[in-house]
């Protein structure tokens, strides 16, 4: 099965570090999950989706393969149980950064004790409000582990990997992510430089600085 060049690259994100639980939220087919399963076998791999049908047929394609540590839930990702005294790595990738941060903060939020004892990491791909998703991650206190550009199909996408366990505080235009002497990265930039020039509001004005101080 091909992964596509943003979903390969969250698979490849994936610390060298044992979660004892991976979830790939929102996970449509299960691609993804799939392919976590076979990487990382001596993790149980959650695949959770909203719609039943498709979890229907993930758990058919599960009784097919040889690898046993999957399991598929038809659940709101923000109702999630997280097992306690055990490492979690949540993935939530292609829904909208409003939904998804609304998702990030019922899931901190249902899960403090957890939070105490054990490593909670996130692996977030956002589709657009990007700034508003980096604010809200550094207001739940998660930091930085990770971030990168990708570009698939012609977009453009970031993927950020935060921890409960990092204290690095997460910038709001990914000051880690960039070189310039990348030709995409460049293009993506300018994009962002071009759409910010373009609205008249002081968070736009902000967010436009940032992005012309990017070396
Ligand atoms: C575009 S797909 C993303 C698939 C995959 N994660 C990716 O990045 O390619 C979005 C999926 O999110 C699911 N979804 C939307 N809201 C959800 C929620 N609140 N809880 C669980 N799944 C949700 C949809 O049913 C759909 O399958």
């Amino acid at each position: 099965m091909n992964l596509s060049a943003r979903l390969t690259n969250i698979c490849q994100a994936i610390q060298p570090y044992h979660y004892d639980h991976i979830w790939d939220c929102c996970c449509d087919h299960g691609y993804l999950g799939q392919r976590i399963m076979a990487e990382h076998p001596s993790s149980q791999v959650h695949f959770v989706d909203v719609v039943q049908h498709l979890i229907d047929e993930i758990e058919i394609r599960l009784a097919s393969v040889p690898q046993k540590n999957g399991l598929a839930q038809c659940s709101d990702v923000a109702m999630i149980n997280l097992h306690e005294g055990k490492d979690h790595l949540v993935i939530i990738a292609g829904v909208g950064g409003d939904l998804l941060l609304e998702m990030v903060r019922s899931i901190v939020s249902r899960h403090s004790s957890l939070m105490k004892t054990n490593r909670l990491d996130f692996i977030l791909c956002p589709v657009r409000q990007l700034h508003k998703v980096r604010q809200g991650l550094n207001d739940l206190k998660l930091g930085l582990i990770s971030e990168k550009i990708v570009q698939d199909n012609k977009l453009f996408y970031e993927i950020i990997q935060v921890s409960n366990q990092s204290p690095v505080s997460i910038s709001l235009v990914g000051e880690t992510m960039w070189d310039l002497s990348n030709s995409e990265h460049i293009a993506y930039r300018n994009i962002m430089i071009e759409h910010y020039q373009k609205q008249p509001s002081h968070q736009a004005k902000l967010l436009l600085g940032l992005y012309e101080k990017i070396k």
